[in-house]
């Protein structure tokens, strides 16, 4: 049978930070109540002549370089991000600035979770024997959608890409057991909506045209949110252990999305996984979105405390609401 192996990682992050400081000129707030609330001190904001697919194709170069995976061996790019910086998709200006000639690309929109999402749907494609070599990328740039008026969220995110190289293989696969959730129910609590008119054709006679399509800020019920991701995180770390046929105590390393230290502390209280097995960035990235769990990913395993043949568990969670984990040896 056909397995896979995650063969590289990479990342790419905006050089801009805006720090609590800095936050404290735009809105009412102070440097200790964000640390102390989120474990925030700075965050990655894309410049104005950056873009989301530049970092996205830096991210997923780093990656294949890792794998020694060339461009013209890559059959599949997945991006999942939700602030593309086209709504039509990123992965093909992502694949056209690897030179991934032969490569499909698509994205994939599940906000917080849409990493893990694409992996367990990068593992379908390997196993199934379709293709043998997928860049993963998870990229989002919230900076674009956040309202920086509103204290509630602008402290809460920052802008980066992170990706991995999944690989067929022989035999055994890395993707040990995976579990994905959705309760769009509850998508009041955290959403960017379109704002249009809906109809287009009668939009156009009377309205300028720039009023017909833009997106609503981010909006988020915090407390709703947090709630829900001390139970979504434990619901489908275990949803994947079930799957995998492991135990808590066979994970080395937790690697979720990073939303709140109280969050990570939280989820790995309530599966009993001591927190110097959590690995956090929190403090100088804040909240990257689809980013989160591939950028912690690549500085850990940069960083030489991922290691091979690690088991790690991983688990997005966010709007839609959507919550999704893998298990998986480095
Ligand atoms: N600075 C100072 N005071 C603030 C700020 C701020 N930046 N923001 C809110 N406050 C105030 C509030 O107005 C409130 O004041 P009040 O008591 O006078 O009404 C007080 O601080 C407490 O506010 P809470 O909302 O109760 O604070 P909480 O402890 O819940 O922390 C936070 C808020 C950090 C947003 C937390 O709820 C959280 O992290 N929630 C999860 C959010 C999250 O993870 N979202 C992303 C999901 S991933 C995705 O899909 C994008």
């Amino acid at each position: 049978s056909t397995g896979c192996r995650i063969a590289g990682s990479g990342s790419s992050v905006p050089e801009a930070v805006l720090t609590n400081k800095d936050l404290e000129k735009l809105v009412d707030t102070n440097d200790e109540w964000i640390r102390v609330r989120t474990g925030i001190s700075r965050r990655h904001v894309l410049g104005e002549h950056e873009n989301l697919s530049e970092h996205s194709a830096r991210a997923a170069q780093h990656a294949m370089d890792m794998a020694h995976v060339t461009a013209d061996q890559v059959d599949l790019v997945l991006l999942a991000t939700s602030s593309p910086d086209d709504t039509f998709g990123s992965a093909c200006q992502v694949q056209a600035l690897l030179g991934a000639k032969q490569a499909a690309a698509f994205d994939i929109t599940a906000a917080c979770s849409g990493f893990v999402v694409a992996m367990n749907t990068a593992a379908q494609f390997i196993r199934t024997g379709t293709y043998k070599n997928i860049v993963v990328i998870g990229a989002d740039c919230l900076s674009r959608y956040v309202d920086w008026r509103d204290r509630s969220t602008c402290i809460l995110f920052g802008d980066a890409s992170g990706a991995v190289v999944m690989q067929a293989q022989s035999g055994d696969c890395a993707l040990l057991g995976s579990c994905m959730r959705s309760d769009g129910t509850g998508h009041k609590h955290l959403q960017a909506c379109y704002e249009g008119q809906g109809h287009g054709m009668k939009a156009t006679s009377e309205q300028d045209a720039s009023s017909m399509s833009s997106f609503h800020n981010i909006t988020m019920n915090g407390q709703e949110v947090f709630r829900f991701a001390v139970r979504a995180v434990p619901d489908v770390i275990e949803g994947a252990l079930v799957d995998a046929g492991l135990a808590k105590a066979d994970v080395d390393w937790l690697v979720m999305h990073q939303a709140n230290q109280r969050i990570l502390k939280a989820a790995a209280e309530r599966l009993h996984i001591p927190m110097d097995r959590v690995v956090s960035n929190l403090n100088e990235y804040g909240n990257t979105s689809a980013a989160s769990i591939p950028l912690a990913l690549d500085e850990a395993v940069r960083a030489g405390s991922i290691q091979k043949g690690d088991v790690i568990a991983s688990a997005g969670f966010g709007a839609g609401l959507t919550w999704a984990g893998a298990i998986y040896r480095w």
